[in-house]
């Protein structure tokens, strides 16, 4: 069993690399399905196929070809599938608050609930053992990758608060309902929940399994590109996903010696010596522009030698966290290894929310997590082959390393 997600910016190949990968795997014959997530679905029009055969399948897989389905998932219908009662309950909530019907039940769909609909998918393919192979071709970075804390989340609320709540809420309801308009949940709405939460259970565990999951992004050599797929990387490390290469995508190749191109060329080089920084343990993955848009099998098969080489793309190209950020007694501490550090050699810069580590020539650039950037004291210290980094918030201390 595998799972890789693909993810990135957008715009620079994560459904093309997606379904490269696909095809590749398929055609070494483990059963395959790539899924999208992105509203703006792509992966039939790069397969270069009738829409049809998708619009039938109403968000079901579709087989391309020999192990290979792909699948992409219709959101409304998924929220109203997994969501039903939950939904409906926050759509009256705010009907009842004078929101237009229409505006309620577009607010009603919460973030995350996509999300979710995507990891009950996971989960069920697993429990089943449908498909040897998940690719998962997500929605373009950001921070909706919280939703990948949901079922920890929702595993907390069941324990602590759900049961507790039903209770309360069926003995206040007589009463509530003649004093106030705003109707309280019915029994359908927790029922709800405990079967949503039901199909969840274990969808963490499988997601933070390096064994199982990795975690592929999709960049390209340009700054602001870069930005995103650093705040991507801080957040699948927060979140324990072991990123297992970086896949750097449409470099022009050296035979284009057009004037036109080179500064285009030089600053490519440049961000590709910068992503080392940034991203280092993980390899990077170095993909030339193609000729032309990539489109249809051929061309995708072309993309995953491309990309893949020689290598099996089942494997992991990098297993270990590159960093760790834990908070203890009200401070972050920062966790990485570094195995030929000595004491004189660090080196510590923190811009805003990146934290540079210099280590002789060697160089490390950090996003921070936005409420360890905000910290005033950063101070360094190792710990035999790890170099961990404290930050305080209090004023206090007025140490800097
Ligand atoms: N290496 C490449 N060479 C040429 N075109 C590419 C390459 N990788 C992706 N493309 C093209 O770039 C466009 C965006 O790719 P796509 O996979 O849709 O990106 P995303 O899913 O990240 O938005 C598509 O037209 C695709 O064919
Ligand atoms: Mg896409």
């Amino acid at each position: 069993m595998r799972i890789i997600f693909f993810a990135g910016k957008g715009g620079f190949g994560k459904t093309s690399v997606a379904a490269a990968t696909g095809i590749k795997v398929a055609e070494m014959g483990q059963r395959t399905v790539i899924m999208s997530l992105d509203v703006a679905h792509s992966l039939s029009d790069i397969f270069d196929l009738d829409r049809s055969l998708l619009d039938q399948n109403k968000g079901r897989p579709a087989k391309v070809s020999k192990n290979l389905w792909i699948q992409e998932v219709d959101i409304q219908e998924e929220v109203e599938k997994n969501w039903g009662e939950i939904y409906k309950y926050i759509t009256t909530l705010l009907n009842t608050t004078g929101l237009d019907e229409i505006l309620a039940e577009e607010l009603a769909i919460l973030p995350g609930m996509e999300e979710v609909s995507l990891l009950l998918y996971i989960n069920h393919y697993v429990k089943r053992k449908e498909y040897d192979v998940i690719i998962l071709d997500c929605a373009p970075t950001g921070e909706s990758l919280r939703f990948i804390s949901i079922p920890t989340a929702l595993e907390w609320y069941i324990k602590k608060i759900f049961k507790m709540e039903r209770t309360i809420i069926r003995y206040v309801r007589p009463i509530a309902k003649r004093l106030y308009d705003v109707p309280l949940p019915g029994d359908d709405y927790f029922d709800a929940i405990e079967y949503l939460f039901e199909r969840l259970k274990g969808v963490d565990e499988l997601l933070v399994d390096p064994e199982i999951t990795t975690v592929r992004l999709i960049a390209n050599p340009e700054k602001v590109v870069l930005k995103e797929t650093q705040r991507a990387f801080m957040y699948f490390s927060l979140y324990k996903m072991n990123i297992d290469a970086i896949i750097m995508n449409r470099i022009l190749p050296d035979d284009v010696n057009d004037s036109y191109f080179q500064d285009w060329r030089e600053s490519q080089k440049k961000y590709m010596e910068r992503a080392e920084e940034y991203f280092n343990p993980v390899p990077i993955f170095p993909v030339n522009l193609f000729r032309s848009e990539v489109l249809g099998y051929d061309s995708l098969k072309a993309l995953s030698k491309e990309i893949y080489g020689a290598r099996n793309p089942l494997e992991r190209f990098f297993e270990g966290e590159p960093y760790n950020i834990v908070k203890e007694n009200g401070e972050y501490r920062l966790t990485m290894k570094l195995p030929f550090v000595t004491k004189e050699d660090v080196e510590l810069n923190k811009l805003s929310d990146e934290l540079i580590v210099r280590v002789g020539g060697f160089k490390r650039h950090l996003l921070l997590p936005r409420q360890v950037a905000a910290s005033k004291s950063v101070k360094a210290r190792l710990d035999g082959q790890h170099l961990c980094i404290h930050f305080r918030g209090d004023d206090h201390d007025q140490g800097e390393g």
